[in-house]
């Protein structure tokens, strides 16, 4: 069973300079949330209660300003700083002391995931006990992504990071559960060319091993990443239209931890008092007054 779990939610945010010169891109807004709710969503929804937040160093301050250390949503949240961005597995060599003797999920804090057999999915996935697990989804353009080719048994045959020539349109995306054995693992990864440790290196040592599987989100769900400020405004679009159709709030943490259990209305208060004024507080209200 998977209980940890890390958001690597490090990097400079230089791509969007200077909205980034300031405040670091994971707690700009996706429409009326910061984007770390939505990675940090998904943990809670896939019922994971400890959680690691790897940040930019000297940046803490800014994260713990609005996600303080889990108390108010019933979960235990810790942050490590992260001195430069040497590649994704580095989480794993960071998060050492936080995943101990666990197996652990990791989803990268620019990850946005929707969709109705999502908690189904993710709970399956959290029954993992050995190798590791990737969520598979198709997409137009496979070059921007870690990419699997699955064979007709659903066998994961081959793996790459943004190939040139196409092998799939199956991208690999920001999720992953791995066994104890990432850690060891991803102490032995040597750089690529571009000078970082690489996902697609770490999971082909599982593949190596037939310790490798995956699962999908299907055409009814939605993935979307926040590399650019276009993506910020597609995606803010996306959340946008549905809240305001739905009247449901898509990643609205207090939520996920009332329906969980792992709060009560005394929590949802205090959380109105925190936010003050706003749309986030009356939909909290209306929560609480059923
Ligand atoms: C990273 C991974 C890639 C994965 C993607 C998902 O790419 O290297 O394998 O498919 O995240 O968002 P990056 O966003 O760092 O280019």
């Amino acid at each position: 069973m998977i209980k940890k779990g890390i958001i690597l939610a490090g990097g400079m945010g230089t791509r969007m300079s200077p909205l980034t010169k300031a405040v670091n891109k994971h707690l700009l807004p996706i429409y009326d949330k910061p984007l770390i709710f939505y990675p940090l969503s998904i943990l809670m929804l896939a019922k994971i209660r400890e959680i690691l937040i790897i940040v930019n160093k000297g940046q803490l301050n800014q994260y713990k300003k609005i996600i303080p250390n889990g108390d108010n949503l019933g979960i235990k949240i810790t942050f490590k700083e992260q001195k430069k961005p040497v590649g994704l597995p580095d989480a794993f060599i960071l998060g050492e002391k936080f995943i101990g003797k666990s197996n652990t999920a990791l989803i990268l804090g620019d990850n946005f995931f929707y969709g109705q057999n999502l908690t189904k999915i993710l709970n399956q996935c959290c029954k993992l006990t050995s190798g590791a697990k990737v969520l598979l989804h198709k997409v137009s353009k496979p070059e921007l992504y870690g990419v699997a080719k699955v064979n007709s048994k659903n066998k994961i045959i081959s793996i790459k990071e943004k190939p040139k020539k196409y092998i799939s349109d199956l991208a690999i995306t920001g999720l992953y559960f791995f066994d104890n054995k990432v850690i060891k693992y991803s102490k032995s990864l040597k750089p690529s060319k571009r000078g970082e440790i690489e996902i697609t290196d770490l999971l082909n040592k599982y593949k190596s091993k037939k310790k490798l599987t995956a699962d999908y989100i299907g055409r009814g769900g939605a993935w979307l990443d926040t590399g650019s400020i276009e993506d910020f405004y597609k995606t803010s679009t996306f959340v946008s239209a549905i809240e305001n159709r739905q009247g449901f709030k898509i990643a609205c943490l207090e939520e996920i931890s009332l329906l969980n259990n792992w709060i009560n209305k005394k929590h949802i208060l205090k959380a109105i008092k925190f936010y003050g004024n706003c749309s986030y507080s009356n939909y909290l209200k209306k929560l609480i007054s059923k």
